[in-house]
């Protein structure tokens, strides 16, 4: 336990700075005038790259290495891109994946009471797992170093380690270990999601799955290809409890799981390495909707509330995950009274929301 933790924060562009705002004063009012959280914001994104040519300065990596954790709105601007038509603005959550080795990104999908799921019949507990998308390799390590021939060939290399699968299995075990099972069944299981019948660095995948899979036999495993799994996203989604795979079909699941619960304004997530985390919500920048006081902030509070409960645990500090707790209690209890934003067909500002959630957390 300590007496402070440093929180970087970095708002980013289009609807992040708004929603990043709203994350900081939700946990102001919740915490009062005894805090344990000491803010301070640093600069990234595209627009920051615009400006000054670069997306990610030393400055703000350094401070978002040296924090105890490191809270995100969103970043990233359509068209401002590196001279290989990359978007300059993702290189904040990727660079902070890679070099402070985030391997796990866990993406909980939980239908929240007072929300419509686009699904037919389903109801607030019917969708409750979590995706752990592996966060440091798969496909996305090829980001920057991928070679373009000629203008003619590109290619991207797709990197499975043993040790990169293993920690991001046995964290997936781990969760399904600490939580109710599945919603459908009750049972405590891990699917494994790959495409192991077509490509090798999938089958390896799975081959390392099974053998930490052996050491969790109370807990049941299984494994169900990446196609397949959208489907049963949308047509049985109450089976799963914790899903794994690989970091793009984890970016691809991950929208997917988001759309059944709401969309991806309500999906938060937790990108957490050994001792360091970065947490932000699913979605992106929405440039579009952007200084219109209409953006939905509930994943990125969702998100503190996921790196309180982290830091909590992760410093034995009883005043965070109880923090955690309430946060949690108070969006599920705020959804229902019809305190919907635009993109859940509701018509209440950000401003209104974090002013609800302010008074009854
Ligand atoms: C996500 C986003 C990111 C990704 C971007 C912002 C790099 O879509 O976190 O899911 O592609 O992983
Ligand atoms: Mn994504």
């Amino acid at each position: 336990m300590k007496d402070t933790y440093d929180i970087a924060v970095v708002h980013g562009d289009g609807i992040g700075p708004e929603v990043c705002a709203a994350a900081v004063t939700v946990l102001r009012a919740a915490f009062g005038a005894s805090s344990p959280l000491r803010f301070a914001e640093y600069p990234a994104g595209a627009e920051h790259y615009r400006l000054t040519g670069e997306s990610f300065p030393k400055t703000s990596f350094e401070a978002c290495r040296a924090a105890d954790a490191i809270l995100h709105g969103a970043a990233g601007i359509p068209g401002i891109n590196h001279p290989d038509g990359t978007e300059a603005g993702l290189d904040f959550t990727l660079r902070l994946r890679f070099e402070l080795d985030l391997f796990a990104n866990i993406r909980p999908i939980r239908l929240l009471p007072g929300v419509r799921s686009p699904l037919r019949d389903v109801k607030a507990g019917d969708i409750d797992y979590v995706i752990v998308r592996e966060n440091s390799e798969g496909l996305y390590s090829a980001r920057g170093s991928g070679a373009l021939l000629r203008s003619e060939v590109a290619v991207d290399t797709l990197v499975q380690t043993r040790k990169g699968i293993e920690r991001c299995v046995r964290k997936a075990f781990e969760l399904s270990r600490a939580s109710n099972g599945a919603p459908s069944d009750g049972v405590r299981r891990v699917t494994c999601c790959d495409k192991a019948n077509v490509l090798r660095s999938y089958a390896f995948f799975r081959a390392v799955f099974d053998e930490v899979a052996r050491d969790d036999p109370d807990i049941a495993s299984e494994h169900v290809l990446v196609d397949a799994m959208t489907m049963h996203q949308v047509l049985r989604p109450a089976h799963f409890n914790v899903i794994v795979t690989e970091n793009m079909f984890g970016d691809i699941i991950s929208d997917l799981g988001a759309a059944t619960i709401g969309g991806v304004g309500l999906a938060p997530s937790a990108e957490t390495g050994n001792d360091r985390g970065l947490f932000q919500a699913s979605h992106g920048s929405a440039p579009d909707i952007a200084g219109k006081g209409v953006a939905n902030p509930y994943g990125t509070i969702l998100s503190a509330a996921e790196m309180l409960s982290w830091l909590g645990k992760t410093h034995e500090d009883v005043r965070l995950t109880e923090v955690a707790k309430r946060l949690q209690h108070s969006v599920s209890q705020t959804l229902p009274t019809c305190y919907l934003s635009h993109d859940l067909g509701g018509t209440t500002s950000t401003a209104e929301i974090v002013g609800q959630l302010c008074d009854t957390i």
